[in-house]
């Protein structure tokens, strides 16, 4: 039976402009607090792992209470009970450090509440998505009617791109039945791009995996016999996917030698960009993506590399005209002309009807910083991972997976006689319940890998030192917990 509350609530309380303000800088000061802990991350942890049996406890409990009249106690509770990323030992997944100005945009786009799908329920959101999303068509070196929109995440971008390149083509090849159609990608590619094909009812077998090479990029050369493969079996390939980069490893595919293939066979060319993306704006490292300019569509996540927080995702098309081709259908009560491809009523053309304004968070990163916010943050962290990797080289103790062509470094301790996917994948999990770091692992050749993404511009390589040595102290008590394999700690 749930506990009778007091269901009388006012209003005039509710929506209280002076009980927001006393709240709201209560809050601010925490959050404040919390960023002065992020930089200076002396004794505080990432996380304060707890199991899920623990947390379900405890949270029972909480709900259980009486009402709250200030949610700060509940807010440090849900803070000490969360991964704390903006700490300088969060270097696990590729989840945004948001820069901290992205919090007060959080709040904006959460107080207007504009579901911009429509243009008057969101008209700055919808010019700014223009004017954001053109610009970075013309940074990728797309044509001057490339254009497309915001969307909710990486998945989500993958999905609306690869529907509309099979709309396109079976708009174009009308006699080709579903059965028949083929998207290529590296097997490293990320599990959203293959769910989508699955979603957009391909059969399983007609996910043309390509093999990847000893730095984990697609095999080029493989892909003429991969075609001539679908040719025999009277397949078509409709669409082949490039990754920049891949999730596991960090590794960028050849764009330039896709894109050749794809426009020898008219196969439209995607790329997944959610995390390398943003090698665009680095003179440096722009390099990576060559060949994206010949892309049909890409996809660029503003919450992995560019300071976001989560979910905000560009899709970007080659021609703005391909954004129009998936999702016309009738919404009388949405528009009153359905067939019109105007830019500003959003909703035609993305999943979402309510869209949140997420926009608002990089554009006004970009009015603040420029895009050299953005180069200054890849040099950074592809930095720290590339000398990071160097120094683990220099040492007997570790072994590097590959050099890393990212921020995402795999590597494993190597220092033991015993089985070393057990040994590494029990490091994880003891770093995981220590809290001074938070790291993760990923499978690569059948071998287990610890993996760091460096995604927090606090973290520094003296950081990176104390990880080192808190991996080699958990691998040394491995050596007394565990029987079943002797470690040899130096
Ligand atoms: C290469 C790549 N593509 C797509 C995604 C999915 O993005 P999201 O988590 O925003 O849905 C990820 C997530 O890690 C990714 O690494």
């Amino acid at each position: 039976m749930k506990k009778d509350r007091n269901i009388s609530v006012d209003f005039d309380d509710v929506n209280s402009a002076e009980t927001f303000r006393n709240i709201g800088y209560q809050i601010i000061d925490v959050l404040a607090e919390e960023l002065t802990k992020a930089k200076e991350n002396i004794g505080f942890p990432v996380l304060n792992w707890q199991t899920p049996q623990e947390q379900l406890k405890f949270w029972q409990d909480d709900f259980k209470g009486d009402k709250i009249e200030n949610p700060l106690p509940l807010f440090r509770n849900i803070i000490k009970s969360s991964i704390n990323i903006n700490m300088r030992g969060n270097v696990g997944h590729q989840i945004a450090a948001p820069h901290p100005i992205t919090t007060l945009t959080s709040a904006l786009i959460a107080h207007l509440n504009n579901g911009m799908g429509v243009y008057e329920v969101g008209m700055a959101g919808n010019a700014m998505e223009k004017i954001v999303i053109d610009d970075l068509s013309r940074i990728f070196g797309l044509p001057d009617d490339a254009s497309g929109f915001v969307t909710s995440g990486g998945s989500l971008g993958n999905l609306t791109a690869i529907l509309t390149a099979k709309t396109k083509y079976l708009r174009e090849n009308p006699d080709v039945k579903i059965d028949q159609l083929v998207v290529m990608l590296s097997e490293e590619a990320h599990y959203s791009t293959d769910r989508t094909a699955s979603v957009i009812g391909l059969r399983k077998e007609n996910i043309f995996k390509v093999p990847v090479d000893a730095d984990f990029r697609m095999r080029t050369d493989l892909l003429e016999d991969f075609y001539q493969l679908a040719d025999r079996e009277n397949k078509k390939i409709f669409c082949i996917i490039g990754c920049s980069c891949s999730t596991s490893t960090g590794s960028f595919d050849d764009l330039a030698a896709i894109a050749d293939f794809a426009h020898k066979y008219k196969i439209w060319f995607h790329v997944d960009a959610a995390h390398g993306g943003p090698s665009v704006f680095s003179t440096k490292y722009r390099h990576l993506l060559n060949g994206i300019h010949n892309a049909n569509s890409i996809i660029m996540d503003f919450h992995k590399m560019m300071g976001v927080p989560s979910l905000s995702t560009a899709v970007i098309f080659r021609h703005s005209w391909y954004s129009n081709l998936t999702f016309s259908q009738d919404a009388k009560y949405l528009w009153q002309d359905q067939k019109s491809e105007e830019w500003y009523n959003s909703g035609k053309r993305t999943f979402e009807c309510t869209k949140p304004m997420s926009i608002v968070h990089i554009y006004t990163i970009l009015r603040m910083y420029g895009y050299d916010i953005f180069q200054e943050q890849i040099e950074l962290l592809y930095g720290l991972a590339k000398d990071f990797a160097e120094n683990l080289n220099k040492r007997s103790d570790f072994e590097v997976l590959i050099k890393p062509q990212s921020n995402i470094v795999c590597f494993r301790f190597i220092n033991s006689k015993g089985d070393l996917n057990i040994l590494n994948s029990k490091i994880q999990q003891e770093i995981v319940r220590d809290g001074r770091f938070y790291i993760v692992g990923t499978t690569a050749s059948g071998q287990y890998y610890l993996r760091v993404s460096l995604m927090n511009t606090r973290t520094t390589q003296a950081d990176l030192q104390e990880l080192l040595n808190l991996i080699i102290e958990k691998a040394s008590e491995q050596t007394m917990n565990v029987d079943n394999f002797k470690i040899n700690v130096q």
